[in-house]
């Protein structure tokens, strides 16, 4: 491929590492059709850290040699390559304290688990709080910035993930493998789905009247399609399909149902960096792979047992 060249308000990053999420899979095999067409051929890969190495024109708060990172424009991907254009207010400078590898792998999960947690849930001192799947890549953000915000935070993991939710913080893990979240607990103020399915289903039998459900893995519903997608309207209504039984079960439990798209965020990017560079968040890398060996680093993301981030880093 030739050079991108950054376009106005641009900057080109020198990628030095890339994070893998499940949502390139997703789009690597369609499944996003419907809601993201993408011009192929394209370029795939959504979040990266590396150096700034040109500014397209325009003001720019960028210089040459800053070590910044991202979560890219949805419709532009771009991070699995050596060089990536990037428009400035989806970057920022990457916390001090972290290698590129550790870098990479934060803007997507972390900017999902801040906008879900801080936006959707509103997370305080003394929330109730439950995250479904602690141990994954969202899971282990999500554990820590509840944490932090204040929450008591339950979650599930299976043995390989307890003792890494533990030490993030978890006030209460169950084994999933064990036994059944929606039998033990109850009286929660808020949910944060990461896993779906029957998860999802049973967390409304674990709230209170007036609690709150917000997925990132189970059934998009209208307000995705309005507020996440600026969607036409019949997609709004394909959205409310889906999603009629779960709102039901939500409206029984006197209780909200929300899903979540996260959005690409400068802003949100330099409260994560603030709060990594204050020792008050601490990404977790699975493992790391050379960019020669992506597949083998997709393959072992699709075995769904990531603790963290899977992350790939260029020469
Ligand atoms: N809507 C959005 O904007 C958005 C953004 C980011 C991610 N997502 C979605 O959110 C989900 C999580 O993403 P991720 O990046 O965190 O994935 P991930 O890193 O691949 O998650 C893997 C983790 O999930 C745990 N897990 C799997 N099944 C579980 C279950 N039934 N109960 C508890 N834990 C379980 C695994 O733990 P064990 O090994 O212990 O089983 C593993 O640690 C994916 O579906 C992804 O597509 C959506």
């Amino acid at each position: 491929m030739p050079d991108p060249q950054p376009r106005h308000g641009d900057v080109r990053i020198r990628v030095g590492s890339a994070g893998l999420n499940p949502v390139d899979c997703r789009i690597r095999d369609g499944d996003l059709r419907p809601i993201s067409r993408l011009r192929l051929p394209i370029v795939a890969g959504c979040e990266l850290a590396g150096t700034v190495d040109a500014v397209g024109p325009g003001p720019s708060r960028f210089a040459v040699g800053d070590r910044v990172y991202t979560r890219v424009d949805k419709r532009r991907l771009g991070a699995f390559a050596e060089l990536a254009c990037v428009q400035q207010e989806l970057v920022a400078h990457m916390p001090a304290s972290l290698d590129f590898a550790a870098a990479a792998g934060l803007p997507l999960a972390g900017l999902t688990a801040l906008q879900a947690l801080r936006d959707e849930l509103a997370v305080g001192p003394g929330t109730r709080l439950f995250i479904s799947g602690g141990a994954g890549g969202v899971g282990t953000l999500a554990v820590q910035l509840a944490k932090d915000f204040g929450a008591e935070v339950t979650t599930t993991a299976s043995p390989r993930g307890a003792a890494l939710v533990q030490r993030l913080g978890a006030d209460c893990v169950i084994d999933y493998t064990q036994e059944d979240f929606s039998v033990v607990l109850r009286n929660f103020d808020a949910v944060l789905d990461l896993v779906g399915g029957a998860m999802l289903k049973d967390s409304f039998s674990i709230l209170r009247p007036g609690g709150r459900v917000v997925s990132i893995a189970g059934v998009p519903e209208p307000r995705t399609a309005q507020e996440d997608l600026g969607a036409p309207p019949w997609i709004t209504a394909a959205f409310g399909l889906m999603s009629f039984a779960i709102r039901r079960r939500a409206r029984k439990a006197q209780a909200s149902y929300r899903y979540l798209f996260m959005h690409p965020s400068g802003d949100d990017l330099r409260v994560l960096a603030a709060l990594v560079d204050g020792g008050r968040l601490q990404p977790v890398v699975d493992s790391t792979y050379s960019f020669a060996m992506i597949a083998e680093a997709f393959a072992a993301l699709e075995q769904g047992h990531a603790k963290g981030k899977i992350v790939v880093t260029f020469p």
